[in-house]
Protein backbone atom coordinates (compact mmCIF):
# COMPACT_ATOMS: atom_id res chain seq x y z
CA UNK A 1 0.00 0.00 0.00
CA UNK A 2 1.43 3.14 -0.88
CA UNK A 3 1.89 5.89 1.60
CA UNK A 4 -0.63 8.95 1.11
CA UNK A 5 -1.47 11.55 3.90
CA UNK A 6 -5.27 12.01 3.86
CA UNK A 7 -7.57 14.33 5.51
CA UNK A 8 -10.77 14.19 6.67
CA UNK A 9 -12.98 16.72 7.28
CA UNK A 10 -15.97 16.38 9.16
CA UNK A 11 -15.88 13.81 11.65
CA UNK A 12 -19.53 12.66 11.96
CA UNK A 13 -20.69 9.89 11.03
CA UNK A 14 -19.52 9.31 7.36
CA UNK A 15 -16.34 10.73 8.29
CA UNK A 16 -15.43 9.03 11.41
CA UNK A 17 -16.33 5.89 9.45
CA UNK A 18 -13.88 6.83 6.35
CA UNK A 19 -11.25 7.63 8.66
CA UNK A 20 -10.81 4.89 10.50
CA UNK A 21 -11.51 2.66 7.77
CA UNK A 22 -8.93 4.05 6.01
CA UNK A 23 -6.44 4.13 9.07
CA UNK A 24 -7.42 0.69 9.55
CA UNK A 25 -6.12 0.06 5.80
CA UNK A 26 -2.62 1.39 7.07
CA UNK A 27 -2.98 5.33 5.58
CA UNK A 28 -2.27 7.52 7.66
CA UNK A 29 -5.21 9.84 8.04
CA UNK A 30 -5.65 13.76 9.70
CA UNK A 31 -9.16 14.35 10.53
CA UNK A 32 -10.51 17.71 11.11
CA UNK A 33 -13.67 19.02 12.83
CA UNK A 34 -14.66 22.65 14.00
CA UNK A 35 -16.23 21.01 17.13
CA UNK A 36 -13.37 21.27 19.97
CA UNK A 37 -15.72 18.62 22.02
CA UNK A 38 -15.81 15.53 19.06
CA UNK A 39 -12.22 16.05 19.14
CA UNK A 40 -11.27 15.92 22.51
CA UNK A 41 -13.43 13.00 22.52
CA UNK A 42 -12.22 11.26 19.73
CA UNK A 43 -8.71 11.98 20.98
CA UNK A 44 -9.23 9.93 23.97
CA UNK A 45 -10.58 7.18 21.89
CA UNK A 46 -14.14 7.52 22.68
CA UNK A 47 -16.66 7.93 19.38
CA UNK A 48 -19.51 10.25 19.50
CA UNK A 49 -21.95 8.21 17.58
CA UNK A 50 -23.10 4.60 18.64
CA UNK A 51 -22.02 2.13 16.00
CA UNK A 52 -20.94 -1.66 16.37
CA UNK A 53 -17.40 -2.21 16.67
CA UNK A 54 -15.87 1.13 16.41
CA UNK A 55 -14.71 1.90 19.43
CA UNK A 56 -12.60 -0.81 19.11
CA UNK A 57 -11.34 0.20 15.37
CA UNK A 58 -10.53 3.55 16.25
CA UNK A 59 -8.82 2.42 19.67
CA UNK A 60 -6.37 0.27 17.40
CA UNK A 61 -5.73 2.78 14.81
CA UNK A 62 -5.26 5.90 17.23
CA UNK A 63 -2.89 3.13 19.36
CA UNK A 64 -1.05 2.40 16.02
CA UNK A 65 -0.64 6.21 15.77
CA UNK A 66 -2.58 6.50 12.06
CA UNK A 67 -4.72 9.14 12.78
CA UNK A 68 -4.93 11.89 14.86
CA UNK A 69 -7.65 14.72 15.48
CA UNK A 70 -7.49 18.49 15.31
CA UNK A 71 -9.89 21.45 15.08
CA UNK A 72 -7.13 23.20 12.98
CA UNK A 73 -7.14 22.64 8.81
CA UNK A 74 -3.60 24.12 8.87
CA UNK A 75 -2.31 20.99 10.51
CA UNK A 76 -3.11 19.00 7.64
CA UNK A 77 -0.85 21.22 5.12
CA UNK A 78 0.68 18.49 3.90
CA UNK A 79 -1.87 15.97 2.70
CA UNK A 80 -2.28 15.82 -0.72
CA UNK A 81 -5.91 14.07 -0.97
CA UNK A 82 -8.89 15.66 1.48
CA UNK A 83 -12.26 13.85 2.21
CA UNK A 84 -14.89 15.72 2.84
CA UNK A 85 -18.08 14.57 5.09
CA UNK A 86 -19.85 17.76 6.18
CA UNK A 87 -23.45 18.07 6.74
CA UNK A 88 -25.82 19.32 3.93
CA UNK A 89 -29.11 19.44 5.82
CA UNK A 90 -31.83 20.28 4.25
CA UNK A 91 -33.50 24.41 4.05
CA UNK A 92 -36.52 24.41 5.54
CA UNK A 93 -37.41 27.42 3.56
CA UNK A 94 -36.12 25.72 -0.02
CA UNK A 95 -36.00 21.92 0.18
CA UNK A 96 -32.69 22.27 -1.17
CA UNK A 97 -29.54 20.66 0.32
CA UNK A 98 -27.94 23.44 2.45
CA UNK A 99 -23.91 23.57 1.33
CA UNK A 100 -22.87 26.62 3.50
CA UNK A 101 -20.45 23.90 5.69
CA UNK A 102 -19.55 22.36 2.23
CA UNK A 103 -18.58 25.66 1.12
CA UNK A 104 -17.00 26.57 4.17
CA UNK A 105 -14.85 23.79 4.33
CA UNK A 106 -13.64 23.33 1.06
CA UNK A 107 -12.56 27.57 1.35
CA UNK A 108 -10.75 26.35 4.02
CA UNK A 109 -8.93 23.00 2.33
CA UNK A 110 -7.82 25.28 -0.27
CA UNK A 111 -5.86 27.99 1.57
CA UNK A 112 -4.04 25.82 3.16
CA UNK A 113 -3.67 23.15 0.66
CA UNK A 114 -0.62 22.35 -1.16
CA UNK A 115 -0.82 22.52 -5.11
CA UNK A 116 -2.56 19.41 -6.92
CA UNK A 117 -4.24 18.53 -3.70
CA UNK A 118 -7.75 16.31 -4.60
CA UNK A 119 -10.87 17.31 -2.55
CA UNK A 120 -13.56 14.11 -2.69
CA UNK A 121 -16.77 15.31 -1.42
CA UNK A 122 -18.42 12.21 0.72
CA UNK A 123 -21.07 14.42 1.27
CA UNK A 124 -24.33 14.26 -0.23
CA UNK A 125 -24.82 16.93 -2.67
CA UNK A 126 -26.83 18.42 -5.63
CA UNK A 127 -26.32 16.97 -8.96
CA UNK A 128 -23.96 20.08 -10.38
CA UNK A 129 -21.92 20.86 -6.67
CA UNK A 130 -18.83 19.49 -7.83
CA UNK A 131 -18.87 21.25 -10.83
CA UNK A 132 -19.82 24.36 -9.23
CA UNK A 133 -16.63 23.78 -6.49
CA UNK A 134 -14.60 23.22 -9.41
CA UNK A 135 -15.01 26.52 -11.06
CA UNK A 136 -14.65 28.79 -8.15
CA UNK A 137 -11.24 26.67 -7.47
CA UNK A 138 -10.26 27.44 -10.81
CA UNK A 139 -11.07 30.81 -10.02
CA UNK A 140 -9.93 31.87 -6.69
CA UNK A 141 -7.26 29.39 -6.32
CA UNK A 142 -5.62 29.28 -9.89
CA UNK A 143 -2.23 28.63 -9.16
CA UNK A 144 -3.42 26.01 -7.55
CA UNK A 145 -4.28 23.40 -10.02
CA UNK A 146 -6.95 21.82 -7.17
CA UNK A 147 -8.96 19.26 -8.21
CA UNK A 148 -12.67 18.05 -7.19
CA UNK A 149 -13.57 14.64 -6.97
CA UNK A 150 -17.08 13.49 -6.21
CA UNK A 151 -16.82 9.88 -3.98
CA UNK A 152 -20.05 8.97 -2.28
CA UNK A 153 -20.87 6.84 0.24
CA UNK A 154 -23.88 4.21 1.00
CA UNK A 155 -23.31 2.97 4.88
CA UNK A 156 -25.98 2.30 6.52
CA UNK A 157 -26.39 3.47 10.30
CA UNK A 158 -25.59 0.04 12.90
CA UNK A 159 -23.51 -1.83 10.38
CA UNK A 160 -21.75 1.32 8.94
CA UNK A 161 -18.20 -0.27 9.10
CA UNK A 162 -18.92 -3.62 8.01
CA UNK A 163 -20.45 -1.41 4.77
CA UNK A 164 -17.08 0.30 4.72
CA UNK A 165 -15.14 -2.92 4.37
CA UNK A 166 -17.52 -4.63 2.29
CA UNK A 167 -18.50 -2.41 -0.35
CA UNK A 168 -20.54 -3.16 -2.79
CA UNK A 169 -19.23 -0.87 -5.30
CA UNK A 170 -17.27 2.76 -4.72
CA UNK A 171 -18.58 5.22 -7.19
CA UNK A 172 -15.40 7.95 -7.97
CA UNK A 173 -16.21 11.02 -10.62
CA UNK A 174 -14.56 13.86 -11.59
CA UNK A 175 -12.90 15.71 -14.84
CA UNK A 176 -9.27 15.08 -14.39
CA UNK A 177 -7.78 11.34 -14.73
CA UNK A 178 -4.91 11.85 -11.90
CA UNK A 179 -7.36 13.27 -9.55
CA UNK A 180 -9.91 9.87 -9.89
CA UNK A 181 -6.95 8.10 -9.86
CA UNK A 182 -5.46 9.32 -6.15
CA UNK A 183 -9.06 8.93 -5.40
CA UNK A 184 -9.35 5.52 -6.68
CA UNK A 185 -5.47 4.43 -5.22
CA UNK A 186 -6.94 5.27 -1.87
CA UNK A 187 -9.57 2.34 -2.48
CA UNK A 188 -6.57 -0.08 -3.59
CA UNK A 189 -7.29 -2.81 -1.50
CA UNK A 190 -11.31 -3.20 -2.62
CA UNK A 191 -10.15 -2.77 -6.18
CA UNK A 192 -7.54 -5.75 -5.22
CA UNK A 193 -10.35 -7.73 -4.42
CA UNK A 194 -12.92 -7.22 -7.57
CA UNK A 195 -15.03 -4.83 -6.08
CA UNK A 196 -16.27 -2.62 -9.32
CA UNK A 197 -15.08 0.66 -9.73
CA UNK A 198 -17.71 3.19 -11.26
CA UNK A 199 -15.68 6.33 -12.40
CA UNK A 200 -17.28 8.95 -14.40
CA UNK A 201 -17.52 12.45 -14.05
CA UNK A 202 -18.66 14.38 -11.23
CA UNK A 203 -22.30 15.15 -12.28
CA UNK A 204 -23.14 11.01 -12.89
CA UNK A 205 -21.57 9.94 -9.36
CA UNK A 206 -23.75 12.66 -7.54
CA UNK A 207 -26.82 11.16 -9.71
CA UNK A 208 -26.15 8.08 -8.58
CA UNK A 209 -26.32 8.38 -4.96
CA UNK A 210 -29.34 10.58 -4.81
CA UNK A 211 -30.98 7.54 -7.50
CA UNK A 212 -29.87 5.07 -5.03
CA UNK A 213 -31.47 6.19 -1.96
CA UNK A 214 -34.63 7.35 -3.80
CA UNK A 215 -34.95 3.85 -5.54
CA UNK A 216 -34.74 2.04 -1.80
CA UNK A 217 -36.71 4.78 -0.44
CA UNK A 218 -39.49 4.23 -3.24
CA UNK A 219 -38.90 -0.08 -2.59
CA UNK A 220 -39.89 0.69 0.97
CA UNK A 221 -42.82 2.87 -0.26
CA UNK A 222 -43.76 0.38 -2.55
CA UNK A 223 -43.79 -2.59 -0.21
CA UNK A 224 -46.18 -0.51 2.46
CA UNK A 225 -48.56 0.36 -0.28
CA UNK A 226 -48.75 -3.92 -1.01
CA UNK A 227 -48.68 -4.05 2.64
CA UNK A 228 -52.09 -1.79 3.17
CA UNK A 229 -53.64 -4.11 0.48
CA UNK A 230 -53.16 -7.49 2.39
CA UNK A 231 -54.19 -5.85 5.13
CA UNK A 232 -57.59 -5.51 3.55
CA UNK A 233 -58.33 -8.23 1.15
CA UNK A 234 -55.85 -10.87 3.54
CA UNK A 235 -52.85 -12.53 2.96
CA UNK A 236 -49.55 -12.43 4.78
CA UNK A 237 -47.13 -9.17 3.26
CA UNK A 238 -44.02 -10.96 4.23
CA UNK A 239 -44.40 -13.97 2.63
CA UNK A 240 -45.78 -11.40 -0.36
CA UNK A 241 -42.63 -10.07 0.07
CA UNK A 242 -40.29 -13.12 0.07
CA UNK A 243 -42.13 -14.33 -3.36
CA UNK A 244 -41.71 -11.19 -4.90
CA UNK A 245 -37.99 -10.93 -3.64
CA UNK A 246 -37.14 -14.36 -4.88
CA UNK A 247 -36.97 -12.77 -8.62
CA UNK A 248 -33.32 -11.88 -8.24
CA UNK A 249 -34.53 -8.81 -10.98
CA UNK A 250 -36.25 -7.67 -7.91
CA UNK A 251 -33.93 -8.66 -5.01
CA UNK A 252 -35.14 -8.98 -1.17
CA UNK A 253 -33.58 -6.24 0.51
CA UNK A 254 -35.69 -3.07 1.72
CA UNK A 255 -38.63 -5.41 1.65
CA UNK A 256 -39.60 -5.23 4.80
CA UNK A 257 -43.48 -3.59 5.29
CA UNK A 258 -42.95 -0.76 8.35
CA UNK A 259 -44.59 2.14 9.18
CA UNK A 260 -42.18 4.30 6.64
CA UNK A 261 -38.97 5.12 5.73
CA UNK A 262 -36.94 7.05 8.21
CA UNK A 263 -33.35 8.25 9.67
CA UNK A 264 -31.07 11.14 8.12
CA UNK A 265 -30.47 10.16 4.45
CA UNK A 266 -33.65 8.81 2.89
CA UNK A 267 -36.00 11.89 3.57
CA UNK A 268 -33.49 13.82 3.31
CA UNK A 269 -32.06 13.18 -0.37
CA UNK A 270 -35.86 12.04 -1.76
CA UNK A 271 -37.03 15.79 -1.15
CA UNK A 272 -33.63 17.14 -2.21
CA UNK A 273 -33.91 14.95 -5.30
CA UNK A 274 -37.27 16.05 -6.34
CA UNK A 275 -36.02 19.58 -5.67
CA UNK A 276 -33.27 19.59 -8.28
CA UNK A 277 -35.58 17.68 -10.59
CA UNK A 278 -38.26 20.47 -9.90
CA UNK A 279 -35.45 23.13 -10.45
CA UNK A 280 -34.32 21.54 -13.62
CA UNK A 281 -38.28 21.23 -15.10
CA UNK A 282 -37.68 17.86 -15.06
CA UNK A 283 -40.02 16.83 -12.53
CA UNK A 284 -39.53 13.58 -10.39
CA UNK A 285 -42.67 12.56 -9.96
CA UNK A 286 -42.50 8.65 -8.72
CA UNK A 287 -40.41 10.38 -5.84
CA UNK A 288 -42.66 13.32 -5.28
CA UNK A 289 -45.61 10.52 -4.66
CA UNK A 290 -42.63 8.31 -2.41
CA UNK A 291 -42.33 11.25 0.06
CA UNK A 292 -46.09 12.20 -0.11
CA UNK A 293 -47.71 8.48 0.58
CA UNK A 294 -44.23 8.12 3.25
CA UNK A 295 -45.15 11.57 5.02
CA UNK A 296 -48.36 10.60 5.49
CA UNK A 297 -48.18 6.96 6.49
CA UNK A 298 -47.57 8.04 10.39
CA UNK A 299 -50.69 9.75 10.25
CA UNK A 300 -52.71 6.76 9.39
CA UNK A 301 -50.94 4.91 11.78
CA UNK A 302 -51.59 7.02 14.46
CA UNK A 303 -55.43 6.56 13.30
CA UNK A 304 -55.12 3.02 13.35
CA UNK A 305 -54.20 2.99 17.20
CA UNK A 306 -56.63 5.96 17.97
CA UNK A 307 -59.57 3.98 15.97
CA UNK A 308 -58.49 0.86 18.43
CA UNK A 309 -58.93 2.82 21.54
CA UNK A 310 -62.30 3.69 21.12
CA UNK A 311 -61.18 7.16 19.34
CA UNK A 312 -60.19 8.48 22.77
CA UNK A 313 -56.63 8.75 23.12
CA UNK A 314 -56.76 11.87 25.87
CA UNK A 315 -55.88 10.74 29.40
CA UNK A 316 -54.92 7.05 28.05
CA UNK A 317 -51.64 6.03 28.80
CA UNK A 318 -49.68 4.23 25.71
CA UNK A 319 -46.06 2.67 25.60
CA UNK A 320 -43.96 2.97 23.00
CA UNK A 321 -41.29 -0.25 22.48
CA UNK A 322 -38.32 1.69 20.46
CA UNK A 323 -37.26 5.36 19.61
CA UNK A 324 -34.76 5.15 16.89
CA UNK A 325 -35.68 5.25 13.15
CA UNK A 326 -34.68 1.77 13.08
CA UNK A 327 -32.71 -0.97 15.47
CA UNK A 328 -29.14 -1.10 16.47
CA UNK A 329 -28.36 2.76 16.04
CA UNK A 330 -29.15 5.32 18.53
CA UNK A 331 -30.05 7.97 15.65
CA UNK A 332 -34.30 9.22 16.63
CA UNK A 333 -33.62 11.65 13.60
CA UNK A 334 -36.62 11.60 11.38
CA UNK A 335 -38.02 8.32 13.08
CA UNK A 336 -41.61 7.18 12.40
CA UNK A 337 -41.25 6.52 16.21
CA UNK A 338 -40.23 9.94 17.56
CA UNK A 339 -43.18 11.71 15.36
CA UNK A 340 -46.01 8.54 16.97
CA UNK A 341 -44.55 9.67 19.99
CA UNK A 342 -45.66 13.48 19.53
CA UNK A 343 -48.65 12.77 17.90
CA UNK A 344 -49.80 11.03 20.92
CA UNK A 345 -48.44 13.53 23.37
CA UNK A 346 -50.56 16.13 21.44
CA UNK A 347 -53.87 14.23 20.87
CA UNK A 348 -53.79 14.18 24.94
CA UNK A 349 -52.04 10.75 25.72
CA UNK A 350 -49.75 9.67 28.38
CA UNK A 351 -46.87 8.12 27.02
CA UNK A 352 -43.81 6.24 28.45
CA UNK A 353 -41.37 4.84 25.88
CA UNK A 354 -38.19 2.51 25.98
CA UNK A 355 -35.46 2.38 23.95
CA UNK A 356 -32.26 -0.05 24.66
CA UNK A 357 -30.13 2.27 23.40
CA UNK A 358 -31.97 6.15 22.19
CA UNK A 359 -32.49 8.61 24.04
CA UNK A 360 -35.11 11.53 23.48
CA UNK A 361 -35.10 15.34 24.52
CA UNK A 362 -39.14 15.93 24.88
CA UNK A 363 -39.86 18.09 27.71
CA UNK A 364 -43.79 17.30 27.95
CA UNK A 365 -45.63 16.62 31.98
CA UNK A 366 -47.28 13.52 30.16
CA UNK A 367 -44.08 11.80 28.66
CA UNK A 368 -41.69 9.34 30.26
CA UNK A 369 -38.49 7.47 29.12
CA UNK A 370 -38.34 4.27 31.36
CA UNK A 371 -35.59 1.99 32.03
CA UNK A 372 -37.34 -1.49 30.75
CA UNK A 373 -40.06 -2.46 28.79
CA UNK A 374 -42.32 -3.68 31.84
CA UNK A 375 -41.76 0.28 33.11
CA UNK A 376 -42.79 1.29 29.82
CA UNK A 377 -45.92 -0.74 30.05
CA UNK A 378 -47.20 0.08 33.35
CA UNK A 379 -50.88 0.96 33.47
CA UNK A 380 -50.39 1.47 29.11
CA UNK A 381 -53.42 0.87 27.44
CA UNK A 382 -52.09 0.46 24.28
CA UNK A 383 -48.25 -0.82 23.55
CA UNK A 384 -46.72 0.13 20.32
CA UNK A 385 -43.56 -2.01 18.60
CA UNK A 386 -42.02 1.22 16.91
CA UNK A 387 -38.42 -0.19 16.58
CA UNK A 388 -37.50 -3.63 14.95
CA UNK A 389 -35.21 -4.00 18.30
CA UNK A 390 -34.11 -7.79 18.93
CA UNK A 391 -35.06 -8.14 22.68
CA UNK A 392 -38.94 -7.03 21.58
CA UNK A 393 -38.71 -9.64 19.24
CA UNK A 394 -38.52 -12.07 22.09
CA UNK A 395 -40.25 -10.69 24.88
CA UNK A 396 -42.55 -12.23 26.57
CA UNK A 397 -45.75 -10.03 27.06
CA UNK A 398 -46.95 -12.57 29.79
CA UNK A 399 -44.66 -11.11 31.72
CA UNK A 400 -46.23 -7.33 31.78
CA UNK A 401 -50.08 -8.80 31.45
CA UNK A 402 -50.78 -7.93 35.29
CA UNK A 403 -49.43 -4.59 34.63
CA UNK A 404 -51.01 -3.18 31.85
CA UNK A 405 -54.67 -1.61 31.82
CA UNK A 406 -55.53 -3.33 28.19
CA UNK A 407 -53.66 -6.25 26.49
CA UNK A 408 -53.21 -4.48 23.31
CA UNK A 409 -50.85 -4.74 20.88
CA UNK A 410 -50.05 -2.56 17.86
CA UNK A 411 -46.82 -3.24 15.92
CA UNK A 412 -45.42 -1.19 13.39
CA UNK A 413 -42.29 -3.55 13.32
CA UNK A 414 -44.19 -6.96 12.69
CA UNK A 415 -41.28 -8.70 14.93
CA UNK A 416 -43.92 -9.42 18.28
CA UNK A 417 -43.85 -13.49 17.76
CA UNK A 418 -47.43 -14.21 17.33
CA UNK A 419 -46.71 -17.75 18.21
CA UNK A 420 -45.96 -16.97 21.62
CA UNK A 421 -48.39 -18.71 24.03
CA UNK A 422 -49.21 -15.58 25.75
CA UNK A 423 -50.72 -14.01 21.92
CA UNK A 424 -53.85 -15.47 21.86
CA UNK A 425 -55.00 -13.22 25.67
CA UNK A 426 -53.79 -10.10 23.78
CA UNK A 427 -55.74 -7.93 21.08
CA UNK A 428 -52.70 -7.67 18.39
CA UNK A 429 -53.01 -5.32 15.36
CA UNK A 430 -49.45 -5.64 12.98
CA UNK A 431 -49.06 -3.76 9.83
CA UNK A 432 -49.99 -5.44 6.80
CA UNK A 433 -52.50 -7.90 9.09
CA UNK A 434 -55.98 -6.98 10.42
CA UNK A 435 -56.70 -7.14 13.99
CA UNK A 436 -56.19 -10.38 15.63
CA UNK A 437 -58.78 -10.17 19.01
CA UNK A 438 -58.25 -12.05 21.78
CA UNK A 439 -59.61 -15.26 22.01
CA UNK A 440 -58.37 -15.80 25.64
CA UNK A 441 -57.59 -19.44 25.42
CA UNK A 442 -53.86 -20.44 25.56
CA UNK A 443 -52.09 -21.70 22.44
C1 LIG B 1 -29.43 4.71 4.03
C2 LIG B 1 -28.81 3.92 2.85
O1 LIG B 1 -29.13 2.53 2.97
C3 LIG B 1 -27.32 4.13 2.78
O2 LIG B 1 -26.80 3.46 1.64
C4 LIG B 1 -27.07 5.63 2.68
O3 LIG B 1 -25.72 5.90 2.58
C5 LIG B 1 -27.66 6.34 3.88
O4 LIG B 1 -29.07 6.07 3.92
P1 LIG B 1 -29.70 4.38 6.68
O5 LIG B 1 -30.34 5.72 6.70
O6 LIG B 1 -28.68 4.03 7.71
O7 LIG B 1 -28.95 4.16 5.26
O8 LIG B 1 -30.86 3.32 6.82
P2 LIG B 1 -31.43 2.08 6.01
O9 LIG B 1 -31.05 0.82 6.68
O10 LIG B 1 -31.15 2.17 4.56
O11 LIG B 1 -33.00 2.30 6.26
C6 LIG B 1 -33.65 3.49 5.81
C7 LIG B 1 -35.09 3.53 6.28
O12 LIG B 1 -35.88 2.59 5.57
C8 LIG B 1 -35.27 3.20 7.76
O13 LIG B 1 -36.25 4.06 8.29
C9 LIG B 1 -35.76 1.76 7.76
O14 LIG B 1 -36.54 1.43 8.89
C10 LIG B 1 -36.58 1.74 6.48
N1 LIG B 1 -36.70 0.41 5.90
C11 LIG B 1 -35.60 -0.18 5.35
C12 LIG B 1 -37.91 -0.23 5.88
O15 LIG B 1 -38.94 0.28 6.39
N2 LIG B 1 -38.01 -1.47 5.30
C13 LIG B 1 -36.94 -2.08 4.74
O16 LIG B 1 -37.11 -3.20 4.22
C14 LIG B 1 -35.69 -1.43 4.76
Amino acid sequence: MQSANICVVGVGYVGLIQAVGLASFGLKVTCVDLDARKIAMLEKGIPPIFEEGLEEALREVIARGRVTFTTEIAAAGDCDLFFVAVGTPTSERTGNARLDYLDAAVSGIAAIARPEAVIAVKSTVPIGTCARLQARLDRDFAGKHLEIVSNPEFLREGTALNDFFNPERIVIGGNSEAARDKVRQSYAAFEDRGVPMIVSDTSTSETIKYAANAFLATKVTFINEISDLVETVGGDIDQVARGIGLDSRIGPQFLKAGPGYGGSCFPKDTLALATIGRRHGVQQQIVETVIRINDSRRFHILKRIESAMGDKLAGKRVAVLGLAFKANTDDVRDSPAVDIVHALLEEGAEVRSFDPVAKLSVDHRCYRQCESIAAACEGASAVLVATEWGEFRSFDFASVEPLVERRYIFDMRRVVDITAAWVPRWDIERIGSPLMRATGEAS
